[in-house]
C-alpha cells in the first residue's frame, strides 16, 4: 500500500486590478460574454472568454432550459464554440466571470465537473496547460495554473488504449 498526495496550488487576488494587463483583458471579456447569459431559472449569470493562439477571443455564456439538464455552462459554450471555429488552434487561457442581480456572489465559481472533463480533453491535446481565471466583481479572483490541476485522477483517452 502506498499513500499518495496531490498538491493543488492557485493564486488568490483581492481585486481584478491586481491581475496582469492581459489577464484583466480576459476578465473584461468574460464579463462582456455574460451579457449573453440566458439564466431565467438560476438567475446566476456566467460568462467565459477563451483566448486562442491565433489571437482570437471566443465568448460564451450559460444557456439554461426549462428542462434543466438541457442547458449548458458558459465554459463549455465558449470552448466548444472556439474549437468548432478553430479546431486546430491551441487555447492560451480561459476566464470565467460570475454575477447575479438576485443571488449574492460570495466567491469565484469554479467549473463544474463536466466542464473540467471537457476542458481537460483540449488541454491534453495541446503542448501547454490552460490557465483558468475565475473572476468576480467584488469577491476576488482565483488564478489556476491548469485544468489538469483541478481534476486529479482524471479519465482520458489513454484509459481507452489497447
Ligand atoms: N454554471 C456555469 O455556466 N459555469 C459554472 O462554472 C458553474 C455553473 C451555470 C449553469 C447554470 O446555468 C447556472 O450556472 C447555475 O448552476
Amino acid at each position: 500500500m502506498a499513500k499518495e498526495k496531490l498538491l493543488f496550488q492557485y493564486e488568490r487576488f483581492d481585486h481584478i486590478s491586481e491581475l496582469t494587463e492581459d489577464d484583466q483583458l480576459m476578465v473584461d471579456q468574460a464579463f462582456e460574454a455574460m451579457k449573453g447569459s440566458y439564466s431565467p431559472y438560476s438567475k446566476f449569470r456566467v460568462g467565459a472568454a477563451v483566448l486562442l493562439e491565433n489571437g482570437q477571443i471566443v465568448l460564451g455564456a450559460n444557456q439554461e432550459n426549462a428542462a434543466y439538464p438541457s442547458g449548458l455552462c458558459a465554459e463549455r459554450v465558449a470552448v466548444f464554440a472556439a474549437k468548432s471555429q478553430f479546431p486546430e488552434v491551441a487555447i492560451i487561457s480561459l476566464a470565467i466571470a460570475v454575477d447575479s442581480e438576485h443571488i449574492q456572489i460570495k466567491a469565484p465559481a469554479a467549473p463544474c465537473g463536466a466542464c473540467r472533463q471537457s476542458l481537460l480533453e483540449f488541454e491534453l491535446n495541446q503542448d501547454f496547460p490552460i490557465p483558468v481565471i475565475l473572476a468576480t466583481k467584488e469577491r476576488g479572483v482565483l488564478l489556476i495554473e491548469s485544468v489538469k490541476s483541478m481534476l486529479p485522477l482524471f479519465f482520458d483517452r489513454t484509459n481507452l488504449d489497447d
